[in-house]
C-alpha cells in the first residue's frame, strides 16, 4: 500500500520506495502540505512546522485571536486567493458576484487502485496496475466551488504525479483568470534552481542558480512549451552534485503556454506553483462545468542529479510514451531535408534511398516540400495532397520502390499550420487564428490554424487519415514551425477569447489521440523547429522528438546534455549531417558526428550520393555498431561524466546497462592541446567486483578500478576527435 490514511489525524501518507509525501487536513479542513523528501515512512511530520505571527499576514476569521495561524505562512497543497495568502497562488478567479475570494477546505477523499484520468489531456498511465491514486475533494464553504486534487503514486519508480480539477458548484458562472495544476511548499532549506532555457537551434542549455528572494518565473507565452524554456525545473540543495545530495524535479505534462513560479517567501520558505500560462487566459466556467489542469510529475532523489534523471527517463519511457515503438528500436533513418531542402523529385529521392539501403539504413523520411504548391516557405501548408510536379505519378510508386529496397517510408507533415498561399486558406480564411481588422504577425510566412474548432480538427483528421490509409506510410514527422500570436478564434464570442490557447492545445491532443489510435502501427516523431515542443505532452503521442534543428555535433553535446536531465535517450531524435555543418559551418569527422548522434534515435540527414568509398565503409560500420549498442543506449542509464555546458577541453558521457553488465563510454575532445594534460574520467554504475573487457581495444579491468581509479584515454589530436569504449562484464569475482 503506497497510500495510507490515518483517520484520527486526517493524514495521508504517500510513500514510494525512497520518498515520502505527506498531507494533512486539519480540524478546520485546511489542507496542509507536511512533507516531500526522503522516505520517512509513517513518521508524522507535523512537528517540523513552526508557525508564528509573521506580521501583516491575514488570519482566518474564526482564528482572529490566533495570530500565529495565517494562510500566508502555512504550507498548503493548493492555495486559493484573496484570503490572506500573499504568496504566488495557483488560482485567480471571479465568483458569480464578482468577488475574487476562494479558500478550499477538505470534504472527503478516495483512494483508488491505478491512475486517475484527465479528460482531454495526456497523463501518466500504468499498465502494470501497481500505481495508486488519492483524490482529495475540497470545497469553498461560502460559494460551493469544488476542487479535486489528484495524486498518483508510483512506488517503485519514486514518482508522484499531481493534477487538479475545479468544478463549478456555485450558483452562477465563475471566471477563471489563473488555474495552475499544483503547488509545492518547501518549508526549509537553501535551494538552487536548475532550469533549461535556450532558443531555436540551442535548446535546453542547463543553467544553475541560487534561488534569489522574490519570484523567479520560467515559462512560455508562445502557445507551445517552446525552445526558450523547457517545462521542467529542478530544485537542488547547494551541495548537490551528480552523485550526491538532495534534489527535486517538477515537470509539466503539457505542450502549450505554461508558467512555473518559484518564490522565496518572507519566512525563507520556498513555494513552487506550476501549470497553464495565465497571460491571455480566461476561462468561463458555467454552472456544473469542470476545468481540468495538466499533470505535473514530481520526482525526488537524495542521491544526486543522476539518480533523479534516471527516475524521469525510466518513468517517461514506461508511463508516458505509448504504442508499438515505446520499447522497440526505431528504424535507422535517412531524412532528405538537409540533403535537398525543397529541391527534389522522385528520381533524386530514389537515388538517396538506394544509397541508404545499400549502407544498411532502414527508412527514408520525405521531409517538407512534397505537397501542394510547396517550393519554399511561402506556399502550400494546408494542402496535404501530393505535388505531382515533384513526385511524378504520386506517392504510391515512390513508396513501392522504397519498400522494394527493403526500407520503410516516412513522411513530414505540419498539420497545425496554413500558408495564405494555399487552397485551404482561400477556402477557409476564418480557420486561421487572426484578429479581425488587424494584420496578423507572421512566423515563417505561415498562420496557425484554430485547432480549438471541431470542424478544423475533423478536416485535418480526414485528410491525414486518408493519407495514412491510402499509402503504406510507416512514420510521420509532425512539425510545428511557428509560435502563436493573434490568439483570436472566429468561433468564440468576445468574452471567451481567453480560452484560445488552451482550447488549441486540447485540440492538438484530440487530433493526435484520434490519429495515433487509428494508426497504431505508425511511428510518430514530434518536432517544432527541432526541439521547440520537447515535453511529456508530445511524448505521450510520439515516443521521439527531433531534438534540435542544430545538427552540429559539438553544439549537440550541450543540447543533448541539457535534455538528459529530464528525458530518456530513446526520445532524442538525432542525426549525422554534413560537414561543414549547415547551421554553424563547423567541420567535424564522420566518426564524431556518429558518436554524438548515436546517443539518440540515430539516423542520417545528408546527401548520401556524394559520399566517397571510405565514407560509405565507415557508415556501414557505424550502422552495424549502432544496432549492437541500441539496447544499451535506449534502455540503459545515461551518465553525464562532465558538464557539457562548461567543458572546454573534452565532454564525456556514458550509457550503462541497468544491471551493470555493460557500458559505453564516449569522449569528444573540444580543444586539443599541444602539450596535453591527460583525459581522465571515472565510469559509473558498474559492479565493483566484476571483471570487464573493453571490446574495442581488448584490455580488461575491474569494475572497482574503472569507477574509483577511472580510465585514462590516449592523447587525441585534430579537430574534435572522439573515442568510444565498450566495456562488457566477463565474470564476477
Ligand atoms: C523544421 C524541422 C526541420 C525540417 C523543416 C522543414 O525546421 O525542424 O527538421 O523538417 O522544418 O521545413
Amino acid at each position: 500500500m503506497s497510500i495510507l490514511f490515518e483517520q484520527e489525524s486526517r493524514t495521508f501518507y504517500l510513500n514510494t520506495a525512497h520518498t515520502s509525501y505527506q498531507i494533512q487536513a486539519d480540524c478546520r479542513g485546511y489542507v496542509h502540505h507536511l512533507y516531500y523528501g526522503r522516505q520517512v515512512g509513517t513518521s508524522h511530520m507535523e512537528y517540523m512546522h513552526y508557525y508564528s505571527d509573521c506580521g501583516f499576514s491575514g488570519n482566518p476569521y474564526e482564528l482572529m485571536d490566533q495570530k500565529d495561524f495565517s494562510l500566508d505562512n502555512v504550507c498548503q497543497e493548493y492555495p486559493g486567493c484573496d484570503a490572506g495568502d500573499y504568496r504566488v497562488s495557483c488560482l485567480s478567479l471571479q465568483n458569480p458576484d464578482g468577488s475574487f475570494g476562494v479558500e478550499f477546505r477538505y470534504v472527503s477523499h478516495e483512494i483508488i487502485h491505478g491512475t486517475y484520468r484527465l479528460p482531454g489531456l495526456p497523463a501518466a498511465y500504468d499498465d502494470g496496475g501497481r500505481a495508486e491514486s488519492l483524490i482529495l475533494c475540497l470545497e469553498d464553504p461560502v460559494t460551493g466551488l469544488a476542487l479535486k486534487l489528484l495524486y498518483g503514486v508510483f512506488e517503485e519508480e519514486d514518482m508522484i504525479t499531481r493534477s487538479a480539477i475545479v468544478e463549478n458548484h456555485t450558483k452562477g458562472t465563475v471566471v477563471l483568470h489563473k488555474a495552475l495544476s499544483a503547488c509545492l511548499d518547501i518549508p526549509f532549506g537553501e535551494w538552487d534552481l536548475i532550469h533549461f532555457p535556450g532558443r531555436h537551434c540551442m535548446e535546453r542549455q542547463a543553467q544553475r542558480q541560487k534561488l534569489p528572494d522574490g519570484v523567479l518565473t520560467v515559462g512560455s507565452r508562445r502557445g507551445s512549451s517552446s525552445h526558450h524554456h523547457n517545462p521542467f525545473v529542478i530544485l537542488a540543495a547547494p551541495e548537490t552534485s551528480e552523485d550526491y545530495g538532495e534534489c527535486l524535479g517538477a515537470m509539466l505534462v503539457y505542450s502549450g503556454s505554461y508558467r512555473i513560479d518559484i518564490e522565496r517567501t518572507q519566512m525563507r520558505a520556498v513555494r513552487m506553483v506550476l501549470g497553464i500560462q495565465d497571460e491571455q487566459f480566461q476561462w468561463e466556467l458555467q454552472k456544473g462545468e469542470q476545468f481540468v489542469m495538466p499533470e505535473v510529475l514530481f520526482g525526488f532523489s537524495s542521491d544526486g542529479l543522476t539518480r533523479l534523471s534516471h527516475q524521469y527517463a525510466d518513468f517517461i519511457r514506461e508511463h508516458i510514451c505509448r504504442g508499438k515503438y515505446k520499447k522497440a528500436r526505431r528504424p535507422i533513418l535517412i531524412n532528405n531535408w538537409e540533403a535537398t531542402y525543397f529541391d527534389f523529385d522522385s528520381g533524386r529521392l530514389l537515388d538517396i534511398a538506394k544509397q541508404a539501403s545499400e549502407l544498411g539504413m532502414e527508412m527514408l523520411v520525405l521531409d517538407d516540400g512534397w505537397f501542394g504548391r510547396r517550393d519554399g516557405e511561402k506556399d502550400g501548408l494546408g494542402d496535404w495532397y501530393v505535388n505531382e510536379k515533384k513526385l511524378a505519378g504520386g506517392l504510391a510508386p515512390l513508396i513501392r520502390e522504397i519498400h522494394g529496397m527493403g526500407m520503410k517510408f516516412g513522411i513530414w507533415v505540419e498539420p497545425e499550420m496554413v500558408n495564405e498561399a494555399s487552397d485551404l486558406y482561400q477556402k477557409h480564411p476564418d480557420w486561421a487564428l487572426t484578429v479581425p481588422g488587424r494584420p496578423p504577425a507572421m512566423g515563417r510566412c505561415q498562420l496557425v490554424l484554430d485547432l480549438g474548432r471541431r470542424e478544423v480538427r475533423d478536416y485535418l483528421y480526414q485528410v491525414l487519415s486518408d493519407l495514412l490509409r491510402n499509402y503504406p506510410i510507416d512514420y510521420v514527422k509532425w512539425d510545428m514551425n511557428r509560435n502563436m500570436t493573434d490568439m483570436y478564434s472566429r468561433a468564440l464570442p468576445a468574452h471567451r477569447q481567453g480560452e484560445v490557447h488552451v482550447r488549441y492545445m486540447l485540440g492538438v491532443y484530440d487530433l493526435l489521440e484520434r490519429l495515433t489510435g487509428s494508426f497504431p502501427e505508425v511511428l510518430f516523431e514530434g518536432c517544432s523547429g527541432g526541439g521547440g515542443r520537447f515535453d511529456c505532452g508530445m511524448l505521450y503521442y510520439s515516443p521521439q522528438i527531433w531534438c534540435s534543428d542544430d545538427t552540429d555535433a559539438i553544439e549537440r553535446l550541450k543540447i543533448q546534455y541539457g535534455t538528459s536531465f529530464g528525458y530518456p535517450v530513446s526520445a532524442v531524435g538525432s542525426h549525422v549531417s554534413a560537414s561543414p555543418n549547415h547551421q554553424t559551418g563547423r567541420c567535424t569527422s564522420l566518426a564524431t558526428r556518429a558518436t554524438v548522434a548515436m546517443s539518440g534515435t540515430f539516423g542520417y540527414e545528408l546527401d548520401l550520393t556524394t559520399l566517397d568509398e571510405l565514407e560509405k565503409q565507415e557508415i556501414k560500420g557505424q550502422i552495424a555498431r549502432f544496432k549492437e549498442y541500441a539496447p544499451l543506449i535506449q534502455e540503459g542509464d545515461y551518465y553525464r561524466l562532465t558538464n557539457a555546458v562548461e567543458d572546454r577541453y573534452f565532454t564525456a558521457w556514458q550509457h550503462g546497462a541497468k544491471d551493470g553488465t555493460e557500458a559505453l563510454l564516449n569522449v569528444v575532445v573540444l580543444a586539443p592541446q599541444a602539450n596535453p594534460t591527460p583525459i581522465h574520467v571515472r565510469l559509473k554504475g558498474l559492479r565493483e567486483d566484476a571483471c570487464y573487457q573493453e571490446l574495442i581495444f581488448g584490455k580488461t579491468y575491474s569494475g572497482a578500478a574503472l569507477m574509483h581509479g577511472g580510465f585514462t584515454l590516449p592523447i587525441m589530436s585534430g579537430d574534435y576527435p572522439s573515442l568510444t569504449y565498450h566495456f562488457k562484464i566477463m565474470q564476477e569475482r
